[in-house]
């Protein structure tokens, strides 16, 4: 299960996130590299966090399909695991980003549908982010991210091997901070969910491997029942 389970290194500084890396160890299979991380401290700390863990950078692209394929062959250098663009980028934009990816075959090029924080009715939600994942598959792309709650519908038509990956996880009585349509790990892996997210109820808990250790036995849990 702890390479189904990716948290999110949301810090500023290295120093911080070595320290959540080392402090998680084997709990966990995959770190997530975002905005903040990345702009403060870049391909260097891309580097070491790939010595021991797999890395999605989520830097969501999204600009015209000459700046994203740049930016795609760019995050295929650095070797990381799994990147991601905006499907709301469009069609040009996606086969652009597909093109860009392909001599990097060990990287997993996906497309974000929906924002798991977005206010649109989660019907509306549900509708875009199905409609946004069949495009991205269309246009050669591996799979989405979206939430727990669209994970079943896009399954169902664009087949199992199409990945999702799941931000959006709470569990007990976590706060939902910004983030709208929720679910818990158990709640992920039924819906068989490929990949879970999770940042601040890990990385600002108490103790941040004790959470990851809970979050990874609600997943075991999920398969045996
Ligand atoms: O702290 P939390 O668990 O809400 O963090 C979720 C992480 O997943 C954040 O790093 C956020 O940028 C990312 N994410 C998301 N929704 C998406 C795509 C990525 O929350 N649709």
């Amino acid at each position: 299960m702890h390479d189904r389970l990716m948290v999110a290194l949301d810090v500023s500084t290295a120093a911080q996130a070595l320290a959540l890396r080392d402090e998680l160890g084997d709990a966990v299979g995959w770190f997530k590299i975002g905005l903040r991380l990345f702009v403060a401290e870049g391909p260097q700390l891309v580097a070491r966090i790939k010595e021991s863990h797999k890395v999605f950078l989520d830097l969501k692209f999204h600009d015209i399909p000459n700046t994203v394929a740049q930016a795609i062959e760019s995050a295929g250098q650095l070797g990381v695991d799994m990147v991601n663009v905006h499907a709301a980028g469009g069609t040009e934009m996606l086969a652009a980003a597909v093109k860009a990816a392909a001599p990097f075959s060990n990287m997993q090029l996906i497309a974000v549908t929906v924002l798991t924080s977005d206010s649109m009715p989660k019907e509306q939600a549900a509708a875009v982010a199905l409609e946004r994942a069949v495009m991205a598959q269309a246009a050669g792309i591996a799979g989405v991210v979206c939430s727990v709650h669209e994970v079943a519908a896009i399954k169902s038509r664009c087949g199992g091997g199409f990945i999702t990956v799941t931000p959006g996880i709470r569990w007990g009585d976590q706060s939902l901070q910004d983030q709208k349509r929720v679910a818990d790990p158990a709640a992920a892996i039924q819906a068989g969910a490929d990949y879970l997210v999770v940042g601040r109820p890990i990385i600002k808990a108490p103790k941040a491997r004790v959470a990851a250790l809970q979050a990874q036995k609600m997943m075991h849990d999920a398969i045996r029942l």
